[in-house]
C-alpha cells in the first residue's frame, strides 16, 4: 500500500484483493482467539470524526485495539477545532504527538486528501462528503466474496440516493475492477450524470434493476446533502424504491441484501427485508472490523518499509 488510503479509485484489482486476503487472515485469527501478527511494535491511531458515525468510528477503534494498537481519544466537538484551529494545524499537532494513522471523516469531499498532503501520519478516509468511503466498500467486497466465493460475474444492484453517496462511488469503482456487473437505480434526480462513465448501468425502475441481481444494496436518502425537492416524499419513495420481500422476488436465487447503515426502516428498506434471512447487514458490521485491522496493519507495514 501507499502512505494513505484515500479512495478505491486509486487501488488496482491486485491491491484490493491483497486487502481482502489480509482481512481474511485477521478474521481467522480473531475467531480463533489468537493475537494477529502485526507489522508494528507500537501504533498510535487517531480517529478524527468531523461528522457523526456509529459503525465506522467504533469499528476502527475495535480494529486498532484487536491489533494491540493505541487509540488516541480525540473528540472533534471538544477539541480546539471549535476555537478555529485549522485541519492542517490539527494534523501537525497529531504528528507531533506521534500519531501513526489518522482516520478522518469530514463533510467536505477532498478533506482526507488535503490532510494526507499535510501530515506525515498515514491518513485513512472514513468518508469525505460525497466523494469516497473506501473501507466501507472494502468490507462490502469482503462480505460478498465470503458469501459467493468471488465477485467476478456477480450482479450488484445499488438502489437509492446514488448521486450523494460516497458508498456508491467507492463500490462502483471497486466492483467494476473486480469483474461485477453494477446497476444503480433511483429517481432520475438522485442518479449522477457520470455513473455510466464509471461503469454502472442506470435504472429508474426498481424491478428492472433488481431482476436477477445477486446483491441488492439499498442506500439511505442523504437528506443532509440534498437540495429540497429531489423526490416527492419518503412514502412515495418507499413505494417505488423501497427494498421489500416483494421486490426481492425479482432478484436471483440466493441473493443477499446489504446496507452500509445507518438504516431508515420504512424509507429505503422494509423491516422484513432488513432482518430477514437474506440480510447480511450485521455481517457487514462484523467484517468491517477485520477489514480495518488489515488496512491499519498494511499501512503500518508500508510505513516500516519507507522508514
Ligand atoms: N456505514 C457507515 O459509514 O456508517 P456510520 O455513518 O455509522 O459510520
Amino acid at each position: 500500500m501507499k502512505k494513505d488510503l484515500l479512495g478505491i479509485a486509486e487501488l488496482n484489482k491486485a491491491e484490493i484483493n491483497a486487502i481482502l486476503d489480509a482481512a481474511a487472515v485477521m478474521k481467522t485469527a480473531v475467531l480463533r482467539g489468537e493475537k494477529p501478527k502485526t507489522a508494528f511494535k507500537r501504533l498510535l491511531v487517531a480517529p478524527l470524526f468531523f461528522e457523526n458515525s456509529t459503525r465506522t468510528k467504533s469499528s476502527f477503534e475495535r480494529a486498532a485495539r484487536l491489533l494491540g494498537a493505541e487509540v488516541l481519544g480525540f473528540d472533534v466537538a471538544a477539541s480546539s477545532v471549535s476555537k478555529g484551529e485549522s485541519l492542517t494545524d490539527t494534523g501537525k499537532t497529531l504528528d507531533a504527538l506521534g500519531v501513526d494513522a489518522a482516520v478522518i471523516r469530514h463533510t467536505n469531499s477532498g478533506a482526507a486528501r488535503f490532510l494526507a498532503e499535510n501530515v506525515s501520519a498515514s491518513v485513512i478516509n472514513a468518508g469525505d462528503g460525497t466523494h469516497e468511503h473506501p473501507t466501507q466498500a472494502l468490507l462490502d467486497f469482503f462480505t460478498m466474496r465470503e458469501h459467493f466465493g468471488t465477485l467476478s460475474g456477480l450482479k450488484v444492484t445499488i438502489i437509492g440516493d446514488i448521486k450523494h453517496s460516497r458508498v456508491a462511488r467507492s463500490n462502483i469503482a471497486g466492483l467494476v475492477k473486480l469483474g461485477s456487473e453494477v446497476c444503480v437505480c433511483g429517481p432520475q434526480t438522485l442518479l449522477p450524470a457520470q455513473a455510466e462513465t464509471l461503469g454502472a448501468r442506470m435504472f429508474t425502475n426498481a424491478e428492472e434493476a433488481v431482476a436477477d441481481a445477486n446483491v441488492v444494496m439499498p442506500l439511505r436518502l442523504q437528506l443532509e446533502r440534498q437540495k429540497a425537492g429531489l423526490f416527492p416524499g419518503t412514502g412515495e419513495y418507499f413505494a417505488l424504491y423501497g427494498v421489500t420481500d416483494a421486490l426481492l422476488k425479482e432478484a436471483a436465487r440466493g441473493a443477499i441484501v446489504m446496507h452500509p447503515g445507518p438504516v431508515n426502516r420504512g424509507t429505503e428498506i422494509s423491516t422484513a427485508a432488513c432482518d430477514g434471512a437474506k440480510s447480511k447487514i450485521l455481517t457487514q458490521v462484523e467484517n468491517g472490523v477485520y477489514v480495518r485491522m488489515a488496512v491499519l496493519n498494511l499501512l503500518a507495514a508500508a510505513r516500516k518499509r519507507r522508514s
